[in-house]
């Protein structure tokens, strides 16, 4: 009783407190707090809820890179301000420029450090299969999309389902080693070997 007489007596002080400090937002400031993201045209998934998690899922999987081990958030890491506070990358030394904050890019129209990308959706294929940075393959990043069945299940709720021939591939287990171990060139002679058609719908997912 007495414990709960405790909890309601620092409520109460917890609330008088609040109202006593609350802060009254300066009329001048209130005109900078965040606008909803602007619309993206090009990217039907832009306002879907489900779409977002799923990126959020996978911005801090390093399955996607090729060696297995590095994600987008080993340089855009959240406690470092979404950049790394490096002048450079110092476990990528080939990668020559600084880790840009990723704070509030959805706001931006033009990115990286030459503006070479207009979208953030064209922008995040960059890292993924660049040699520099995460060097994976785009089959690899379907394939495992395919053989996770978290990752499976959430990429149809959001992008309805997976071809056939990536379903059969991933159940025969055809490149289950590879997915762990495998190197840019396995990847790319499987992707070369495959039809036209098959080559699309991958280029399709990995743009999704
Ligand atoms: C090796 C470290 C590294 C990894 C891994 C990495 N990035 Fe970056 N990121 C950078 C660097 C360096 C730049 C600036 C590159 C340039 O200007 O050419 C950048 C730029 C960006 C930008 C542009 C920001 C702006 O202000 O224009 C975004 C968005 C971004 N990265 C998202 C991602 C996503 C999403 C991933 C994972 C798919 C990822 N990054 C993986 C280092 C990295």
């Amino acid at each position: 009783m007495l414990a709960r007489i405790g909890t309601i007596f620092m409520t109460f002080a917890a609330v008088a407190f609040c109202v006593e400090t609350m802060p009254t937002l300066d009329p001048r400031i209130q005109d900078l707090r965040l606008r909803p993201p602007p619309p993206s045209p090009g990217n039907r998934f832009a306002i879907s809820g489900l779409a977002a998690s799923f990126g959020q899922r996978l911005f801090f999987d390093s399955r996607l890179s090729g060696n297995n081990s590095e994600s987008c958030a080993i340089c855009h890491v959240p406690a470092k301000g979404w950049g790394d506070r490096e002048p450079v990358p110092s476990r990528f030394p080939k990668v020559k420029r600084n880790s840009q904050t990723i704070w509030n890019v959805a706001y931006f129209s033009a990115f990286f450090w030459d503006g070479r990308a207009d979208s953030l959706w064209a922008q995040a294929l960059v890292p993924l299969e660049g040699a520099d940075e995460m060097d994976s393959h785009r089959l690899k990043i379907a394939m495992l999309i395919a053989q996770d069945s978290y990752l499976r299940t959430n990429y149809e709720a959001v992008f309805g389902p997976l071809p056939e021939f990536l379903r059969r591939r991933a159940e025969r287990g055809a490149d289950a080693s590879e997915t762990q171990y495998g190197s840019h060139d396995y990847w790319g002679s499987a992707f070369a070997a495959m039809s036209e058609d098959e080559r699309d719908r991958i280029n399709q997912i990995f743009a999704n």
